[in-house]
């Protein structure tokens, strides 16, 4: 009895420290971290969890709910915004990782009564039934583009197979890229 209470002394000493430990990391990582991020054009100053994600940043620090929580796993694009142009998943994101200026689905509407021609494009080829989806696709259509990957139908449903549409709104999607493709490389 008394060689097992022995024995047994280390490991719980063990399991105090690493208990220790652990608290003092939960303690330092609920610590509010001070960040500088940049939205459609305007800089802003938070003080969040270091673990928060892109999205979250956006959405509840920042209002701009026009980008949408789907799955929150990487693996529907909903949440898609582009960051120094090119498209992320705000989901996968941390945001303290974010580098570059960021824009949202709000950041594209230059004024009220003229839309960005990827929007356009979308109202004209009713690319959309519930519209949970659109603004990542919307975002995720124009980073298709920028980067060159809307040469062919096969070419623009490859490189939006990341944005998945539950309405089904995919061919129509399609015409409305190609209806926009031609008027972002003019403007
Ligand atoms: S919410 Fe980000 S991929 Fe689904
Ligand atoms: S329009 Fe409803 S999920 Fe795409």
């Amino acid at each position: 009895m008394t060689t097992a209470s022995s024995a047994a002394a280390p490991l719980v000493a063990g399991t105090l420290i690493a208990e220790q430990a652990s608290a003092q990391i939960a303690t330092r990582t609920h610590q509010p971290v001070d960040l500088k991020l940049e939205v459609n054009g305007r800089r802003h100053r938070l003080a969040i969890d270091v673990r928060t994600s892109l999205l979250d940043a956006l959405r509840e620090h920042l209002a701009f709910t026009g980008t949408k929580k789907g799955c929150d796993l990487g693996q529907c694009g909903a949440c898609t915004v582009l960051v120094g142009g090119r498209r992320v998943l705000s989901c996968l994101t941390l945001a303290v990782a974010t580098r570059g200026p960021v824009t949202t689905i709000e950041g594209l509407t230059g004024s009220d009564d003229r839309l960005h021609p990827m929007q356009q494009a979308f109202i004209d080829h009713d690319a959309f039934q519930c519209g949970y989806c659109t603004p990542g696709q919307i975002m995720s259509a124009i980073g298709c583009v920028t980067e060159g990957h809307a040469e062919s139908d096969a070419d623009i449903r490859e490189y939006m197979s990341g944005n998945l549409c539950r309405c089904a709104a995919y061919p129509n999607i399609v015409d409305a890229i190609k209806q926009a493709k031609p008027q972002m490389q003019e403007g």
